[in-house]
C-alpha cells in the first residue's frame, strides 16, 4: 500500500474566506474586509475607504464562526485525519499592535481546538494566511516595516503558548513567495493607498516588496525558533505557491529561461527557509534587478537559526512558458500561461494537470529531502444545488482522483509524502475573484456571490466520494 498508514488525508480553508463574523467579539479589520466581490471578468475592488455601494464578501463569508461545530462534525464524517485553517491574526490582536491579546478570539480557537480533538483530527495551522490586521497595512505599511518582524513575533508567540497542546503541524505563512507579483501582494499590506484600486493597479515598488518578503523570511524564522523551544514536537512548514512550469518549444532558449524562472519564483523562498540562507541565483536576480536587502549579519544567523522541518505547497496547476510568442493563453492561480495543448482547463481557465503534480512532488524531495505535504489542491467548479438537496460533482471527483493517482505514483517513485490537504474542503470565498459560486468543496454551503442565502450545508457526490477514499487509505478511488 503506497499511502502511509497515518496518511493525513484532509482539506484546508483559510479563516478570511470562511469564517466571517468580521467585527464580533473583538475582532479588528483586516485587508481581506477592504476587498470587494468580483467575478472572472470584473476585478475585486480593494476599497480603503469602505464604501458602503461595494459588498465586502469575507466579512460574513460562509459564517464559520457560528457553524464550526457542524462543519467539523461533517469532515470527520468524511473521516478526516488533518484539517489545515489558518488564525485570523486580527481576531487575536485586533489591530496588530495591542498590547494584550483579545481573549475571546482566543477562546475561539480554543474551542476549534477542542471540537477537532473530539474527532481525533490533526490540526495543521497556518498563522498568516495572506491577511493582516488593516491597522497593520495602514499604519507601517504592512510587511515593509521592520517594526512588523516584532508583531507577528508576539502573535506567533502567543498562539504556541496557547495552542501548544493541540498543535504539531504549524505553516508561518501562506503562499509566501506570492508577494514575488506585485498583483499578489495585498495580503502582505505593504501598499494599501488611499485610493480604490483593482490587485491588477495596485502601487508597486519591487525594491519595497522583496524587502517585505525579506522581513517575513526574518519573522518566520523567528518564529520557528521560538516555537522549536516552546515545544520541541512542534514542526514548521513552508508553504509554496508552486507554479508547476514547462517550456512550451524545446527550443533551447524556452528551456534556460523556465529553468531560471522555476528557480527564482518556485525556489527562493523554500531554500531560505529550509537552508537557511538566500541562493546564489536570487542574490544574483535581485542584483540584476537593482533589489537592494536590509538584511544584517545578525539577520543571516537568524534564518540559519530558524530553518523548517517540513515542504508544504499548493498545486492546482501548471504553465506552460516561451520566449516565442504563443496567442492562445490560460488563466491560474496567481499566474497564467500559454496554452497548453496537451491539457484540458477548468472554466476558470486554469489548465488541469494531474501528471504535473508527479512531477513537483519529485522536483521537491529531491531537492529537499524533508517530508512533503500538499496543503492545496483542488478544482473550482459551478456546483448545483438540485431540489432534492443533492449536488452531483463528477468533474471534481475526477479532478482529484487523477491527483491522488499520481500522489501514489510519487510515493512509489521514493517521495516521503504525509499529506493532502484538499483545498476548500467546504465552499468557501474564492481570493481572486471574491466569488462563492466557484467552488471547491465537498459539502455545499447555500449563500451566493452577494452574501444571500440559508447557509445550509450539503453533501455533494464528492462527500462520500472522499470519504471512501479515506478510509480505505486512498485505495478506493
Ligand atoms: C491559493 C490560496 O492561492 O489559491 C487560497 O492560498 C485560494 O487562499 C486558492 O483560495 C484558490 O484560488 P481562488 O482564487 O480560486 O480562490
Amino acid at each position: 500500500m503506497a499511502f502511509k498508514e497515518n496518511f493525513l488525508w484532509g482539506g484546508a480553508t483559510a479563516a478570511n474566506q470562511i469564517e466571517g463574523a468580521y467585527l464580533e467579539d473583538g475582532k479588528g479589520l483586516s485587508v481581506a474586509d477592504i476587498v470587494t466581490g468580483g467575478s472572472h471578468e470584473n476585478p475585486r475592488i480593494i476599497s480603503p475607504s469602505m464604501d458602503e455601494k461595494y459588498f465586502y464578501p469575507s466579512r460574513k463569508s460562509i459564517d464559520f464562526y457560528h457553524h464550526y461545530k457542524e462543519d467539523i462534525a461533517l469532515f470527520a464524517e468524511m473521516g478526516f485525519k488533518a484539517y489545515r485553517f489558518s488564525i485570523s491574526w486580527a481576531r487575536i490582536y485586533p489591530n496588530g499592535d495591542d498590547e494584550k491579546p483579545n481573549e475571546k478570539g482566543l477562546e475561539f480557537y480554543d474551542n476549534v481546538f477542542k471540537e477537532l480533538e473530539k474527532y481525533n483530527i490533526e490540526p495543521v495551522v497556518t498563522i498568516s494566511h495572506s491577511d493582516i490586521p488593516l491597522n497593520i497595512a495602514k499604519k507601517y505599511h504592512g510587511w515593509n516595516n521592520k517594526e512588523v518582524i516584532n508583531l507577528y513575533v508576539k502573535y506567533a508567540k502567543t498562539l504556541f503558548e496557547r495552542y501548544s497542546a493541540y498543535v504539531t503541524y504549524w505553516i508561518p505563512f501562506n503562499e509566501i513567495n506570492d508577494i514575488f507579483l506585485a498583483m499578489s501582494s495585498l495580503g502582505q499590506g505593504a501598499f494599501i493607498e488611499e485610493n480604490e484600486c483593482t490587485f491588477a493597479q495596485q502601487k508597486d515598488d519591487p525594491n519595497a516588496r522583496f524587502n517585505a518578503l525579506n522581513n517575513m523570511f526574518i519573522a518566520s524564522a523567528k518564529a520557528v525558533k521560538i516555537g522549536h523551544e516552546i515545544d520541541s514536537k512542534f514542526k514548521f512548514g513552508t508553504m509554496i505557491c508552486h507554479i508547476t512550469r514547462y517550456p512550451r518549444t524545446c527550443h533551447p532558449d524556452d528551456v534556460l529561461s523556465v529553468f531560471k524562472n522555476d528557480l527564482f519564483f518556485n525556489n527562493t523562498c523554500s531554500d531560505v527557509m529550509l537552508k537557511g540562507e538566500y541562493p546564489f541565483y536570487t542574490l544574483k536576480e535581485f542584483e540584476i534587478r537593482g533589489i537592494k536587502l536590509a538584511l544584517s549579519e545578525e539577520e543571516k544567523q537568524i534564518l540559519r537559526e530558524g530553518v523548517c522541518d517540513y515542504y508544504t505547497f499548493s498545486y492546482y496547476q501548471s504553465i506552460s512558458e516561451s520566449t516565442l510568442k504563443f496567442d492562445e493563453q490560460t488563466s491560474g492561480n496567481i499566474m497564467g500561461g500559454i496554452k497548453n495543448p496537451y491539457l484540458k482547463e477548468t472554466e476558470w481557465d486554469w489548465p488541469i494537470d494531474p501528471v504535473g503534480l508527479r512531477y513537483t512532488l519529485l522536483k521537491v524531495y529531491d531537492r529537499y529531502k524533508v517530508p512533503v505535504m500538499i496543503t492545496e489542491n483542488g478544482i473550482g467548479c459551478r456546483d448545483v444545488l438540485n431540489e432534492d438537496g443533492t449536488i452531483h460533482d463528477p468533474y471534481r471527483i475526477e479532478y482529484i482522483k487523477d491527483h491522488i493517482v499520481e500522489m501514489e505514483k510519487a510515493i512509489d517513485d521514493g517521495v516521503d509524502l504525509i499529506g493532502y490537504m484538499a483545498w476548500g474542503c467546504i465552499d468557501l470565498v474564492s481570493v481572486s475573484t471574491g466569488e462563492m459560486k466557484k467552488r471547491y468543496g465537498f459539502i455545499y454551503v447555500d449563500t451566493d456571490d452577494l452574501g444571500n442565502g440559508s447557509f445550509k450545508r450539503y453533501k455533494k457526490d464528492s462527500f462520500t466520494w472522499y470519504k471512501k477514499v479515506i478510509e480505505s487509505n486512498g485505495q478506493i478511488r
